[in-house]
């Protein structure tokens, strides 16, 4: 494993952390999830869609309609609570962070987004959760994809991190409010046969 502190500081890109076997099960995993909550388009507020499908493990998900973003303990599309995060979830977030300053992070969500070839993420802060002192830790499974990483106002040139599957990114400290984005997936480049896209498993504390 190769830590990569990466600019903007406090930003920690581990680069190449799981290997092909744990990718595996984790998108298994992430599978079985969406059999419980499948994926699907979001919707802002204000009537947007989302271009990438999502879905959610753990004691609260993340969600957006037209009631707006929040956490909520149970699926808004069903009513019935989120799926409990796999147990190959946490094992493979601990064995990364046990290298890091972040190796007591206990994660109560997990936001799991899949990106097919044209879909991408606008900047954002990552703001609905209690507690900021607790870093949001994304896993990328499949397609190779740039992750903006910007300042904290949203004009902020934002600089572009590969992210390719395997790899892990902890924004905490001084770089959890940073805004971040997916500008663009590499179509064709998921080295999981079961994987067209990219999955992103992004962890959080939420309350
Ligand atoms: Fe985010």
């Amino acid at each position: 494993m190769s830590l990569f502190p990466c600019v903007p500081l406090g930003t920690l890109h581990i680069r190449a952390s799981l290997d092909q076997s744990t990718q595996t099960n984790l998108l298994n995993d992430a599978f079985k999830v969406s059999e419980e909550a499948p994926f699907s388009h979001a919707r802002t507020k204000s009537g947007g869609v989302y271009s990438a499908k999502m879905t959610n493990c753990g004691d609260v998900g993340w969600w957006s309609d037209a009631r707006g973003y929040r956490y909520t303990a149970v699926d808004p599309r069903s009513g019935i609570p989120w799926p409990r995060i796999p147990k190959s979830f946490n094992e493979a977030l601990k064995a990364v962070l046990s290298e890091t300053d972040e190796a007591g992070f206990k994660p109560d969500a997990c936001l799991i987004n899949h990106y097919t070839a044209n879909a991408k993420m606008g900047l954002h802060q990552d703001k609905d959760e209690a507690n900021f002192s607790q870093p949001i830790i994304t896993i990328s499974l499949g397609a190779a994809a740039d992750f903006l990483i910007g300042g904290f106002a949203r004009s902020d040139k934002p600089i572009a991190a590969l992210v390719e599957s395997g790899d892990v990114l902890i924004m905490g400290g001084e770089s959890r409010m940073r805004f971040h984005g997916i500008r663009k997936i590499y179509p064709g480049t998921s080295p999981l046969p079961d994987l067209e896209g990219r999955l992103s498993l992004t962890f959080r504390k939420a309350t």
